[in-house]
This record gives structure tokens, C-alpha cells and sequence, in this order.
């Protein structure tokens, strides 16, 4: 099962996850990384640029696959997943942009845009550590309900839902892209390590499903219960909808090493 942990900030989310990010690294300076975008991993982005200025540690040979990205928008739109990547991830880390991969997202290329991005997580010897975020819709990258567990990368249409969710980063949901490509629910199993965070009671329904909740695609982030190394970092009002919470809590205040 996923060790769950509760955290009462973002920031104390974003600590716990980057100190995990920066110890990878240390013990593999070539370390890959999955890379969510959107509002939940802000927090780990942060800590971690702060702790790499507060006490720098090489970062040039580290490598990342970004998890999704919009079809059709120019890939320097503000709101690409290339920019936005670039914007909250590469830049404040320090990061090498050429070792920072995207989906493709060129309507000319979908058809293959997936399998060629596969092919490079592969080479790259897999992704080290997924960070990952929860739709409301239960969805992990964008694999919307209905996902299979067996989906790689490839593209997707996204939910009315989701596309209201993400309005808020355009002038209107008119704007926000139909179509997305996003590593699949099979692509995020082969990841070493997840890391699933989430804040907030809108959060608190896709939280139980994919903790504690059946394994099924209608619940996309329930995929989690087929993985052996999960970490969810969750606030109290996310965790709200969750059974086992006396469990997680003993679980964590008795772990055998510190962190997570
Ligand atoms: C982003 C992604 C999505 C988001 C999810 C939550 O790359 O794949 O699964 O993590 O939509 O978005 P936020 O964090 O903005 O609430």
C-alpha cells in the first residue's frame, strides 16, 4: 500500500518531497525525473531550488520527462507544458533545458509523438522519481477515467471537467486545448518511485478513490495500489474522505528511517 503522509502546508509537502529529490540525486547524479505541471508540485519545485541555493549540489546531469502536454498549442505559448515546465522547474532548479523532455504536442506528429517519447524514457533507463498531482476527475497525468492501466504514452481527450479546472491559466476554457499527450497509466507504474501529492477537500474524493478505493480505471489514480513504491503527501483537508487514517499516522510516526 502507499505510505501516506500528512503534512498541515504546502510547503511542508514541498520540503518532505524535495529532500527525497535531492538525495536521489546526490546518490545518482544522472537521476531522472518526472515532471508534473499544474498548481500541486509549486511547493516541491520551490523547496527544492531553495535548498539547492541554500547548499548547492551538482544538478547539470539530471535528466526529466515531463508527463503531459496540450496538442495544439505553439510550444512557446505560456501555457505549453514546455513553458510551463521551463518556467517552474527547469529555471528555478537550474536544470539542464536539453536533458528536460516534453511530449510532443505538434498536431503533424501525434500519431507517433507517444511511441518516440517511450522510446526515450526507456533509453534514459526509466524515470527515478514521478512527481505526480490528482484531477478532480481521479486523473494521474491525463489519463482521464476510463484509462487503461496498460496506456503509454499517447493522446488523449480531456474531460469537460479538466478542461474547467485548467481555465483558470487562459482567458477562457474556449482556449484550453481538447486534446493532450500524456504518459500513460502504464508509463507511471514503470516509474521507481511515486511521489502523489494533493491539497485541499476538492482533492479529498480523487484521494480516497486512489488510495483506498477500488482498482479500477474509472478511478484512474487508483493505479497507485498496483505500484510498490508509493508516497502520497496529502493535507488534512485532502486526506478528509480517507478511512485508514489512525493506520497512516502510527505508520509514519514509527517508520524505521527518517523522511520519506
Ligand atoms: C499535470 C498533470 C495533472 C495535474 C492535475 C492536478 O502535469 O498531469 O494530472 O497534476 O490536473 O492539477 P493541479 O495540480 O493544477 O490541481
Amino acid at each position: 500500500m502507499a505510505e501516506v503522509v500528512f503534512v498541515d502546508s504546502e510547503a511542508a509537502a514541498g520540503t518532505l518531497a524535495a529532500a527525497s529529490i535531492r538525495s536521489l540525486i546526490l546518490q545518482k547524479p544522472d537521476a531522472v525525473l518526472g515532471l508534473a505541471t499544474g498548481s500541486t508540485p509549486l511547493s516541491v519545485y520551490a523547496a527544492l531550488a531553495a535548498s539547492l541555493k541554500a547548499d548547492p549540489i551538482d544538478v547539470s546531469r539530471v535528466r526529466g520527462f515531463a508527463l503531459d502536454e496540450y496538442v495544439g498549442l505553439p510550444a512557446d505559448h505560456p501555457e505549453s507544458y514546455r513553458s510551463v515546465i521551463t518556467r517552474d522547474a527547469v529555471v528555478p532548479l537550474g536544470l539542464n533545458p536539453s536533458k528536460i523532455l516534453v511530449p510532443g504536442g505538434d498536431p503533424a506528429t501525434i500519431r507517433t509523438a507517444g511511441l518516440d517519447y517511450e522510446a526515450l524514457i526507456v533509453a534514459a533507463g526509466g524515470v527515478d522519481v514521478q512527481i505526480l498531482g490528482i484531477g478532480r476527475t481521479g486523473h494521474v497525468g491525463f489519463n482521464e477515467p476510463g484509462s487503461s492501466f496498460a496506456s503509454l504514452t499517447r493522446i488523449k481527450t480531456l474531460t469537460e471537467k479538466t478542461r474547467a479546472d485548467n481555465a483558470r491559466f487562459f482567458p477562457s476554457i474556449d482556449d484550453v486545448p481538447i486534446h493532450c499527450m500524456t504518459q500513460g497509466l502504464g508509463t507511471i507504474l514503470r516509474a521507481r518511485h511515486l511521489i502523489l501529492l494533493a491539497f485541499g477537500d476538492e482533492k479529498a474524493d480523487a484521494i480516497a478513490a486512489a488510495v483506498e478505493g477500488p482498482v479500477t480505471s474509472s478511478k484512474p489514480g487508483s493505479v497507485i495500489q498496483l505500484h510498490p513504491h508509493v508516497t502520497v503527501i496529502v493535507d488534512e483537508a485532502a486526506a478528509s474522505k480517507l478511512q485508514n487514517l489512525d493506520y497512516y499516522r502510527y505508520a509514519w510516526a514509527n517508520k524505521p528511517w527518517p523522511g520519506i
